[in-house]
């Protein structure tokens, strides 16, 4: 028997200001773009901004529905818009922040479980890692280098 170990690190910033002037500018949008959230059922808003390796910057909102299952997760939301848009072409850098209307919005956001193992794929097929930037309206932002790690001994396409 071997034991092994999964690590991974982050970096922590106290705030938006802290961040470089492209990483604040894409955080600042996914910011904006929470008011676009279609979130009448749990009223938690989020937003998604990524600039792509073709330097386009594409955004995107949670899109609830009646139904609840239906509902689609901003990432998602961005990912389909990425590869719909700009087939093949990989996303550099994505941020995420929400506006949660029940409640305080200051603690970073991290992609839920469908999420990361969408956005491995994402990862995968565009052969480029996705730096993730992780805020909320305010406070604390988290940087990671590739959203991948954020599954790991994740299911993906080589194993089928
Ligand atoms: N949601 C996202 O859009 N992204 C996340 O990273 C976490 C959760 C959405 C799903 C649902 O519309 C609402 O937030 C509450 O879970």
């Amino acid at each position: 028997m071997k034991k092994r170990e999964h690590l991974f690190s982050y970096e922590e910033y106290e705030s938006q200001a802290e961040l470089n002037p492209s990483d604040a500018e894409l955080l600042k949008k996914a910011r904006e773009v929470t008011k676009d959230a279609y979130a009448p059922y749990s009223k938690f808003r989020v937003g998604a901004a990524a600039r792509l390796s073709n330097g386009q910057i594409i955004t995107g909102t949670n899109q609830e529905n009646a139904s609840f299952p239906v509902g689609i997760c901003a990432e998602r939301v961005l990912m389909s818009t990425a590869s719909s848009l700009f087939p093949g072409v990989a996303i550099e850098t994505l941020a995420v922040s929400y506006h949660n209307e029940n409640g305080p919005s200051d603690i970073p956001i991290s992609p839920c479980g469908i999420c990361r193992q969408s956005l491995q794929e994402f990862e995968h097929r565009t052969g480029k890692p996705i730096r993730l930037i992780m805020g909320g309206e305010t406070g604390a932002v988290y940087i990671i280098p590739q959203s991948g790690i954020l599954l790991p001994f994740a299911f993906d396409a080589d194993k089928l």
